[in-house]
């Protein structure tokens, strides 16, 4: 048997303006875990994650696209037989990443399971292969935060070289809230929905996309000096810049509000938007609690974690 891990992302900065080559922030958190075994026919996936309602049956066909993405990247016998198991610690709900965890989770447990020698930085481009299944013109960002993990700059090449990833680092880890709306989204017709706009209407997009570029720049200054409260305005503003350009949701708008109202530092929708997730800044446990439990009251899954941890 071959095992895998992949970790998940929550997008501080930047998603959507990541896909145009603006620099966004990311930080890594639980992980997704795969088992794979040879079989005598078929690609058969047992998902065994915790998901929001709905989510294996409407990923059900990309899931199927991206392994055969990934298996022609990595050069494997398309007819090839088999067992997939997939389970771990990050939930999959819309927005963290789960995709591109399961990517390279799967990966590297068929390189394991199939004794093929395939670096880190290999893999990274088999996930990226695998992610256009589920976003259609991805960044990058999910999978490059999914192989190697940890707090990153990440900027995508608009040219053919190679994408700018630093590894940022915090003085201390920073607890965060994550609240899932519980609806799933699909971030290929969220990416799909902002082209469509943004050609329509460069007026208004351009200069939303300056700002967010300024944002991300900001917003690694912030986060570099631990300026916890700057960060939280900054990751507001994001929040309004996301809301522009139409992937915020009645859901999103409402946890955001909520979770500034109970003292959250900043609060922004995170990935993909349409549904999915949202992430406050709550520095300390009490804090954390507090916000947890009022997303919890009006029955939202939520989960606590923290970004900027080692060696995440
Ligand atoms: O919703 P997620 O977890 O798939 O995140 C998507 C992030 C986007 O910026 C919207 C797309 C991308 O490829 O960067």
């Amino acid at each position: 048997m071959g095992k895998g891990s992949g970790y998940g992302k929550v997008i501080l900065f930047g998603e959507h303006f990541v896909v145009y080559g603006m620099p966004g922030i990311v930080s890594a958190i639980d992980s997704t875990d795969a088992e794979v075994t040879k079989a005598v026919k078929g690609i058969n996936i047992k998902d065994e994650r915790k998901t929001a309602k709905g989510y294996s049956e409407k990923k059900r066909l990309q899931q199927i696209e991206s392994i055969e993405r990934m298996l022609k990247a990595m050069e494997v016998d398309p007819k090839i037989g088999l067992d997939i198991w997939i389970g771990g610690s990050l939930p999959g709900f819309s927005g963290l990443g789960a995709s591109a965890a399961s990517s390279v989770a799967i990966a590297k447990a068929i390189a394991q399971e199939l004794s093929l020698q395939i670096p880190d930085e290999r893999i990274n481009q088999i996930a990226y292969e695998a992610e256009k299944a589920y976003a259609g013109n991805p960044s990058g960002i999910d999978n490059t935060a999914a192989t190697y993990g940890g707090l990153m700059w990440f900027k995508k090449s608009m040219a053919s070289g190679p994408d700018t990833v630093e590894k940022l680092h915090m003085r201390k880890p920073v607890e965060i809230v994550i609240g899932s709306t519980g609806k799933v989204a699909n971030t290929k017709a969220m990416v799909e929905g902002v082209a469509e706009r943004k050609k329509k209407n460069p007026q208004k997009y351009d200069p939303l996309f300056k700002q967010a570029e300024s944002l991300a720049v900001a917003g690694r200054r912030a986060l570099e000096a631990s300026d916890l409260k700057k960060l939280g305005d900054l990751m507001n503003e994001n929040h309004r810049l996301l809301q522009e350009i139409g992937i915020s949701s009645k859901e999103l708008d409402m946890l955001v509000d909520l979770a500034r109202k109970q003292g959250a530092f900043g609060a922004k929708l995170t990935g993909g938007g349409g549904g999915g997730c949202m992430i406050a800044l709550t520095p300390g446990k009490d804090l954390q609690g507090k916000v947890l439990s009022a997303i919890k009251s009006l029955g939202f899954e939520v989960l606590g974690t923290k970004i900027g941890v080692n060696p995440y």
